[in-house]
């Protein structure tokens, strides 16, 4: 492991405040014994924003590794001494490795934890039909991972409340990955989510209770799974009339968990056990039970 005692690992971003990761990362560290702390960094502002990316690059800064959440994953690019391939290609980072050189190393976690998270759900996206509803930064990170798949999806139709941002997101992944299965569509009865096998929720809404459903109910079915990026609450009114459809459903929190593996294994080396990864995913359960 390279954690010197005390290795410092944590989140940045605004708001941060309400992230389960530090939950997740010290009950790993916890657990393993090491003599590291995740903490919360909220930076208000591009200017804060400025000054921890350059005093990451001191030598005595002792934090090794960062998670980056909104509205940070684009803004952290050019203070990155490199980039992993696949971050590069979608366009923004969520997790940074800083080496005992203080190089700072950008990776996307985001993507392959959504197909991680598929893969334990048992569902099998070759030659299926995605609806994806947002075009923010999650949108980004999935869009990309499910284009680049060998056995991918058939067709992903995308619907944006803000069209013009979805057709931005195409064109820009599309100058490094092949987006020609994307269609973006005017209207949520655009996405034909009758015909849809899976249908993903990458926005804010559903968050609060008194958010609106931006899907017809009605087109909702039971061969399909109905997937939502968030987590809280574990039931957003999506995932409820999807149920009541008789749709498989899924929140987000498998997501978060194997994005957090796969970063703790980027900082670490090390290939987390089954012991710690439920370790690290009771904790998340509790967490967002207790939220
Ligand atoms: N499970 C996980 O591991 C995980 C990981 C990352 C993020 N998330 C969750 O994913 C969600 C989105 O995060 P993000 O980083 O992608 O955010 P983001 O980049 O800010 O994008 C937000 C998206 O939601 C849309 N939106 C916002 N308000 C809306 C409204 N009133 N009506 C319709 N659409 C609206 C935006 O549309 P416009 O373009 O029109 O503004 C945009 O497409 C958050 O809830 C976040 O917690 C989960």
């Amino acid at each position: 492991m390279i954690y010197e005692p005390p290795a410092i690992y944590g989140i940045i971003g605004n708001p941060v405040a309400h992230s389960l990761s530090p939950v997740m990362q010290n009950a790993a560290f916890k657990a393993l014994e090491v003599n590291a702390v995740y903490k919360l960094f909220p930076l208000v502002d591009q200017e804060e924003l400025k000054l921890f990316m350059e005093d990451l690059k001191e030598e005595n800064n002792p934090i090794f590794g960062l998670n980056v959440t909104v509205p940070y994953k684009e803004d952290v690019l050019p203070y990155l001494d490199s980039i992993d391939p696949l971050a590069e290609k979608i366009g923004a980072v969520n997790t940074l490795v800083i080496d005992h050189q203080r190089k700072i190393r950008g990776f996307n976690t985001d993507g392959p934890g959504f197909l991680s998270h598929l893969t334990e759900l048992n569902f099998d996206i070759k030659d299926k039909r995605v609806a994806v509803l947002g075009a923010g930064g999650t949108a980004r990170a999935i869009i990309s991972v499910l284009c680049l798949l060998p056995q991918g999806p058939e067709r992903i139709t995308l619907y944006n409340r803000t069209r013009s941002n979805a057709e931005t997101l195409v064109e820009e992944i599309g100058k490094k990955i092949n987006t020609k299965m994307v269609t973006v569509v005017d209207e949520p009865e655009d996405l034909n989510i009758e015909l849809a096998d899976l249908l993903i929720n990458t926005t804010n809404i559903g968050m609060n209770a008194a958010d609106p459903l931006l899907i017809d109910p009605a087109s909702l079915h039971k061969d399909m799974l109905v997937y939502d990026v968030i987590y809280n609450p574990a039931e957003t009114k999506l995932l409820e009339q999807a149920r009541l459809k008789k749709a498989a459903t899924a929140n987000g929190l498998g997501m978060l968990f194997f994005q957090g593996v796969l970063a703790f294994w980027h900082w670490s080396d090390v290939e987390l056990d089954e012991r710690i990864k439920k370790i690290m995913r009771n904790s998340l359960e509790k967490a967002s039970h207790g939220s």
